[in-house]
């Protein structure tokens, strides 16, 4: 290996994830997490950013496709969260897309690709405010589905991606399996995690892997997710191998 700068590493606030990651994401980069509906991609992200907060950080929680109050609601009840103080705190700052204050409203009337642009205006202005450390965008989906030309949405992502690189903030997006979009967005990521339900015998298992991680080794294994009262943590054990 060359005498090159050492990277700095972020924790994902994951148990047994950095591990496959040889150690977290890559600080000031866009990771996206990706998996179907249910499969646990709201939980990471917030845990990700609970993380954050852990170690002091500051943190924003972008959020597009629901209010944050149900978030808010959701990870009191599944883990106790309590988000609402976080907030109190200036721990965590939450950026309502749906809010109509921000006039970023989703509409038949608004071309698609402007919807996008001031979505990265919206990001960067509040990058500037807040000054996170760590940003959770869940999800792209509501904003990306509408792009109806593929050389269009690779630009898109690119630059609303960029703009985290730019300012060293480290990012995760989710994004559901729909349409293809998911494998769209995967090619801009830095990293992408996948998380995935199996059928085993008469179990049902939630499974994770590292489909890539730009600049590192990984462990290339499907691990098992486990969403417990504590959080969401990976196993040591593959889901095929009989225990
Ligand atoms: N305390 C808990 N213990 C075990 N499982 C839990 C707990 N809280 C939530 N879950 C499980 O986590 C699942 C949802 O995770 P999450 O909302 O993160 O999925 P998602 O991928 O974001 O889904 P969507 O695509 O619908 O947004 C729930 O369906 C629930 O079964
Ligand atoms: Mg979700």
């Amino acid at each position: 290996m060359a005498d090159e700068v050492i990277q700095e590493r972020v924790s994902t606030g994951i148990r047994g994830l950095d591990e496959m990651l040889k150690g977290g994401f890559f600080k000031g980069t866009a990771n996206v997490v990706s998996g179907k509906s249910g499969t646990g991609k709201t939980i990471f992200g917030t845990q990700f950013l609970m993380e954050g907060v852990n170690k002091g950080e500051t943190t924003m929680c972008i959020i597009t496709s629901e209010e944050s109050k149900s978030l808010v609601r959701e990870m009191q009840s599944s883990f106790g969260w309590d988000l609402d103080g976080l907030v109190n705190d200036g721990k965590l700052v939450f950026v309502d897309i749906t809010d109509p204050s921000l006039r970023l409203q989703k509409s038949v009337e608004i071309a698609p690709t402007e919807l996008i642009k001031s979505f990265k205006k919206l990001i960067e202005s509040k990058l500037e405010e807040v000054k996170p450390d760590r940003v959770f965008i869940d999800s792209v989906e509501a904003m990306f589905l509408a792009i109806e030309s593929n050389y269009k949405l690779r630009t898109l992502i690119d630059d609303v991606f960029g703009v985290f690189r730019k300012r060293e903030v480290t990012a995760l997006v989710t994004v559901g399996s729909m349409f293809g979009l998911d494998e769209m967005v995967e090619y801009g990521a830095d990293s992408v995690i996948k998380l995935g339900r199996e059928i085993i015998g008469s179990n049902l298992q939630r499974t994770v892997y590292v489909m890539k991680l730009r600049g590192s080794g990984t462990i290339n294994e499907v691990r098992v997710l486990n969403i417990s009262d504590s959080g969401m943590a990976v196993l040591p054990q593959s889901p095929y191998l009989e225990k």
